[in-house]
């Protein structure tokens, strides 16, 4: 299972070095064997012994890739260049210098800040000529819910990426249901993802108010290969708790 953990606009760079300290150790404890996304293109072939966790802090809080010993350090947002004069900008020269090769694109939030379907295309192309691992978001706002159309609306946020990339991870989040409390229905969710599947062989998650309630009804979904957590993961005890509880039965 692929747990990752959105830490959003939330933690500095001090209180995320404590975090990804105290995040080792409970990691240590719970005592699995955490593969590190490194090794994704194994996803398929051994989904049962796979878990793997990612956390994606402010680009300001990054700790050295060698604090992170049994989960991946992502970035919430880059820009697709190694550097250059783009003011206010992330490069993949400042990734590497972490050892960051996983990527979050078209989250709603960043879409919702301004990221249209070019620069988004563009950040993908980018991140994969760069080999990077790319979660990418998709997800419909509550009006095409209503209007059930949501899978014309996931077909068209897909349309112009490579959906056979091999470091390919897709994750379904619903706007409607991100920062609520409240998810989506386990069976509405289980429908999307059946739909997705049919598009893409990627590992397929779901994120929008996933807690330790009900990570395990969500994760145990057919087509469900993880989640992406939001608010439930900023608090690293309550992140550590919902990794172990969502990973318990495989002791
Ligand atoms: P919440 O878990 O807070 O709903 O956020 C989900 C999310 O946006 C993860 O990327």
């Amino acid at each position: 299972m692929i747990i990752a953990g959105n830490l959003k606009c939330n933690h500095t760079r001090a209180s995320f070095q404590n975090y990804a300290m105290a995040l080792n150790d409970g990691l240590r404890d719970i005592c699995h064997n955490f593969t590190l996304l490194d090794n994704i293109q194994n996803f398929n072939s051994n989904k049962a012994n796979f878990n793997s966790i990612i956390v994606f802090p402010p680009s300001v809080a990054f700790v050295e890739a060698s604090a992170c010993k049994y989960f991946s350090q992502g970035a919430q947002n880059f820009y697709p260049c190694d550097s250059g004069s783009f003011t206010g900008e992330v490069g993949a020269n400042m990734l590497d210098e972490f050892g960051v090769n996983v990527v979050l694109i078209g989250h709603s939030e960043r879409r919702g800040l301004g990221e249209n379907d070019e620069l988004i295309k563009a950040k993908f192309n980018f991140a994969k000529q760069k080999g990077y691992k790319i979660i990418f978001c998709v997800g419909e706002d509550d009006i095409t819910y209503m209007n059930a159309s949501a899978k014309e609306f996931l077909s068209d946020e897909l349309s112009g990426i490579d959906l056979n990339y091999e470091k390919l991870i897709i994750a379904y989040e619903p706007i409607f249901a991100i920062g609520t409390g409240v998810s989506a229905k386990t069976q509405y969710i289980a429908e999307i993802l059946e739909y997705l599947r049919s598009l893409s062989n990627a590992p397929l998650l779901y994120g929008g108010s996933v807690n330790c309630q009900n990570i395990n009804e969500i994760s145990s979904l057919k087509h469900c290969d993880g989640v992406l957590v939001g608010s439930a993961s900023w608090d690293v005890q309550n992140f550590i708790n919902l990794i172990n509880i969502a990973t318990k039965d495989q002791k």
